[in-house]
């Protein structure tokens, strides 16, 4: 196992953060989920657990049975018939609450709009209405490749209206990458915007879905919203402008009645080969699964201004911007940009101008704010805050202190919060009402989630070991397959070891119990709390005419968790240059995106192998990270790794 043992090392440097934090008094007098006895109760009886909380949502039929599980397929809420906007937006209406606020919406450039429950129901029935007359059915897929404003979360609202699955592909992506999830999900309609607004400048979306449909067949309409203004090509009868075509539709659109297994939506994330695996989630045990979290985890109160500092291409988006919080009515921020722009204090200005009081961002952006300072969260008042909390990747113990102290006035628990976009929930969390926190470990699973830490054979390790985690119970929300490939689905999650489920990371827990997180056990980098794929970037950069062969590393980055380090051959004719390197880094942006940008490109004449000609990409990792080698008794060639160390040439960057 080794890159769980590699991850070992960092653990003892865990070991020397013994700080622990128990709740606040104050933090634990007002919580309703302040009585640990939830976690033995929910263990006693999971799936009478998982009922009650599902009855948390209007069902307009109740389910027979909750949970059938024939591993490894879960069906949860059998029989019961239910519909997710109708439970985001018009339960919340019929009960008078139709004037509270769904989000506070505030642009890039500065334009904000508060948009009520009210608006956020009337706009999304128009919109539904609006896709039936492009001739959307359920159960047709909707692609939606948006910015961050307000048109994103009621184009996905109006799709389950509807009950159209809708895949949403994260605005940073490429032509490319979306059109490989258009073609996957054989989408019908694609609903963007002409750009968005990133640092100022307004970049395009359109122009990549021109290029993306020119390799695509499904596709029959494009909706554009109008954001930045900028010249768009419009393609006569297939382009519709969303104000052409939403405000002229009738005002009432009746709330579909789905199956609680009825697909919701198709999420694409990085696997270890280049295809981009559909992660599919369905109706009644997401929804349910989310919503439960979200309150139990955020401690969500009426009174709350809740921002998750994300973007809703992502799942955390997903769940905990768009179907979580408004499923439990909840007043939430909504920000268009990235975190520096105009300067490093627009996060904490928006945490001061709306009062938020619950924040969850990623370990990647925590680091990056550590890393300019404090000063930019001092000049503003964040007392509002009473829970902060982290998302996407292990965070080290020094952001995590700095977290609590700058950002949470030493006053706020800090939810480290571990799930997967296949779990489609929280897993594995503080409740920040009961459990005394470590800097650095995400503690325990949750009420109702049962996990464990094995060894290879999937047997139990003993407290203070570190292995593999495993999943041992279904639970609702849970991925319910790969899009069109359940072979794939059983390989990748319940193959490794039978009977359980297999998330990928490995894990240690202390003598204590707590789950310390150790990263990924394959051979898939976290960038920025963005899983991605090796395999994927190879192939954008083989992609290249210049190379021959390439392989990809995670390095260990400051601000980004991890960064990616290419080693590239390059074909006989071509000479290596540093402009070469600079090129190939940006040839790989335009493919996948800038997410997938190389921090690094060394050219290389070869490429460690075993005999059986696998990369063995550890060893390529701790040339990458300058640590010294490991084994190298099973390389085909002993030498080349000399001749890759000797060979230092190619692109870098620090952006
Ligand atoms: O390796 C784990 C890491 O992110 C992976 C899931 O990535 P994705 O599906 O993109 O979803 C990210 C947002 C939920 C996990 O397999 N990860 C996520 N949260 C944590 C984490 N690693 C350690 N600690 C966390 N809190």
């Amino acid at each position: 196992m080794p890159e769980a043992a590699a991850g070992q090392e960092n653990i003892e440097a865990l070991y020397a953060e013994n700080r622990t934090f128990p709740p606040p008094a104050d933090f634990v007098a007002g919580s309703k989920y302040a009585d640990p006895a939830v976690y033995a109760e929910a263990a006693a009886d999971p799936e009478a657990f998982w009922a009650k909380q599902a009855e948390r949502l209007d069902w307009f039929q109740k389910w027979d049975t909750v949970l059938e599980w024939d591993a490894p397929f879960a069906k949860w809420y059998v029989g019961g018939k239910l519909n997710v906007a109708h439970n985001c937006l018009d339960r919340h209406v019929a009960a008078g609450n139709g004037d509270r606020v769904a989000y506070y919406w505030e642009g890039e450039p500065g334009d904000a709009r508060t948009i009520t429950y009210a608006d956020l129901l009337a706009e999304v029935e128009q919109t539904a209405n609006a896709l039936k007359s492009l001739g959307v059915k359920k159960g047709d897929r909707v692609a939606i490749y948006m910015p961050m404003i307000p048109e994103l979360p009621v184009a996905m609202l109006a799709c389950t209206r509807i009950g159209a699955p809708h895949t949403v592909v994260f605005g940073g992506f490429s032509s490319s990458a979306l059109a490989d999830r258009i073609n996957d999900a054989q989408a019908k309609i694609v609903i963007t915007a002409d750009g968005g607004y990133r640092r100022g400048q307004a970049s395009g979306l359109k122009p990549n879905v021109d290029v993306a449909l020119a390799s695509t067949e499904s596709i029959e309409h494009v909706v554009v919203v109008k954001r930045t203004g900028q010249e768009i090509d419009f393609v006569e009868g297939r382009d519709i402008w969303w104000h052409d075509l939403v405000p002229q539709q009738e005002a009432s659109c009746p709330a579909e009645p789905m199956d609680s297994e009825d697909m919701l939506y198709l999420l694409y994330t990085s696997g270890t080969t280049a295809k981009p695996k559909g992660i599919l989630h369905t109706t009644g045990g997401y929804l349910t699964g989310v919503a439960a979290t979200h309150e139990m985890i955020f401690d969500l109160k009426e009174d709350d201004i809740y921002w998750a500092a994300a973007d809703i291409g992502w799942v955390t988006g997903h769940s905990y911007i768009v179907y979580g919080p408004l499923a439990n009515g909840a007043t939430s921020v909504m920000y268009e940009g990235t975190p520096d722009f105009p300067d490093w204090d627009r996060w904490w200005e928006i945490i001061e101008k709306y009062k938020v009081t619950l924040v969850y961002m990623a370990p990647t952006a925590i680091r990056a704010h550590m890393k300019q300072g404090a000063q930019h969260a001092e000049a503003h008042d964040l007392s509002s805050l009473r829970l902060i909390g982290t998302v996407g990747e292990p965070i080290n113990p020094e952001a995590w202190v700095w977290y609590h102290t700058h950002i949470g006035g030493e006053r706020c628990p800090v939810v480290d919060t571990w799930w997967q976009t296949e779990t489609g929930m929280i897993m594995i969390s503080p409740m920040p009402a009961i459990t005394t926190t470590k800097p650095g470990s995400a503690t325990f699973p949750i009420p109702g989630v049962e996990a464990d830490v094995v060894d290879s054979d999937g047997n139990s390790r003993p407290l203070g070991s570190g292995g593999y985690l495993v999943l041992k119970k279904p639970w609702p929300a849970m991925l319910r397959g790969i899009y069109g490939d359940p072979e794939r689905y059983k390989a990748t999650y319940w193959s490794r070891f039978p009977g359980l489920y297999f998330p990928g990371d490995g894990c240690k827990r202390d003598e204590a119990g707590y789950y310390w997180l150790l990263g990924r056990v394959d051979d898939v980098m976290n960038v920025s709390g963005h899983r991605l794929s090796t395999t994927e970037i190879e192939s954008a950069l083989v992609a290249h005419p210049a190379v021959a062969e390439a392989a990809v590393v995670g390095q260990p980055d400051e601000v980004t968790g991890e960064a990616i380090f290419a080693f590239v051959i390059v074909k006989k004719e071509i000479e290596p240059t540093d402009e070469l390197g600079q090129e190939l880094r940006k040839h790989v942006a335009r493919v996948i995106g800038p997410i997938a940008r190389p921090k690094s490109v060394m050219f290389t004449p070869d490429l460690p192998k075993t005999r059986s000609g696998k990369i063995m990409r550890r060893l390529l990792k701790d040339i990458a990270t300058n640590r010294p080698l490991g084994d190298t008794t099973t390389l085909a060639d002993a030498g080349v790794v000399d001749i890759i160390q000797s060979s230092a040439r190619g692109g870098k960057d620090d952006d």
